[in-house]
């Protein structure tokens, strides 16, 4: 079924943000870390990208999104934002460039923004940083808040298990939901908690919530472009739903090519000057 919704020309900013929770549209964001994934993402109509610190597994190799540095956010942030036209640019804050000292983490968020051009920041974390939270937000840059499984605190979780399945976690979360929006924050994305407690924060907050692994009940969804895309085969958890299988599609024209370049079949007189 094809909906009908706002998707119009005009850039998303975060009132539309706001504007899609009050109408009930539900918001599409997918990651993308370079130019060509982001305008083919901005032309088939998404709300928006985020430039995730996935980045760091994804695009760099490592095993947590913690090496990824502040001038290697900004790389892929400004090869991003080259790729928009309409979609809303949300940029991670990586791991140490804001955590609990407000001045500095308010110096690395400008870098971010004068040096990409991104629309707004992604930051994970609650109480423990609102401070900088609410610096950054008063110098006029939009935050959208991280809750639930926050891949920047894995060394503390142990494993990437889904969160606040426990009480006393569940509340905090839901303290935090409210603390952010209080803050300013004009949105949350919230990761891996039971779809329950995130359709409970989306009903009782009016920013809008993005969930991720968090069940049907948010106000939109995202994901890792490349899971949804099927690029790694090692790495399928129940909240991925694959939309195409492009490991095995690169795979196929890949060896094909080798075949024909071996084969002395490629370049053909055609494909010749
Ligand atoms: O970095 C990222 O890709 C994210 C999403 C998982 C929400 O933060």
């Amino acid at each position: 079924m094809s909906v009908s919704t706002d998707t119009d020309k005009r850039k998303v900013t975060v009132q539309t943000f706001q504007k899609m929770k009050e109408r009930g549209e539900k918001i599409s964001m997918l990651t993308a870390y370079d130019y060509t994934m982001a305008s083919i993402l901005d032309q088939a109509g998404l709300d928006a990208i985020l430039v995730g610190d996935s980045a760091s597994n994804v695009m760099a190799g490592n095993k947590t999104t913690l090496p990824l540095t502040l001038e290697e956010i900004i790389f892929y942030g400004k090869s991003v934002v080259k790729g928009v036209k309409r979609a809303l640019v949300v940029v991670d804050m990586p791991f140490g460039t804001c955590s609990g000292n407000p001045s500095k983490s308010l110096k690395s968020a400008i870098r971010i923004i004068k040096e990409t051009g991104a629309d707004t920041l992604k930051i994970e974390g609650g109480e423990e940083i609102s401070e900088d939270i609410r610096k950054i937000i008063n110098a006029g840059i939009p935050v959208m808040g991280h809750l639930g499984l926050m891949p920047q605190s894995i060394n503390k979780y142990g494993n990437y298990g889904v969160r606040a399945k426990a009480d006393a976690e569940a509340e905090k979360l839901k303290k935090d939901a409210l603390l952010l929006q209080e803050l300013g924050c004009y949105a949350i994305t919230i990761e891996k908690i039971p779809a329950s407690l995130a359709e409970e924060v989306a009903a009782s907050l009016h920013i809008p919530i993005i969930g991720i692994g968090a069940g049907a009940g948010t106000d939109g969804q995202v994901l890792v472009v490349h899971d949804m895309l099927g690029m790694n085969k090692e790495f399928n958890p129940k909240f991925v739903r694959q939309y195409a299988d492009l490991h095995t599609v690169i795979n196929s024209a890949v060896k094909q090519y080798v075949d024909d370049v071996k084969a002395a079949d490629f370049p053909s007189l055609q494909e010749s000057y």
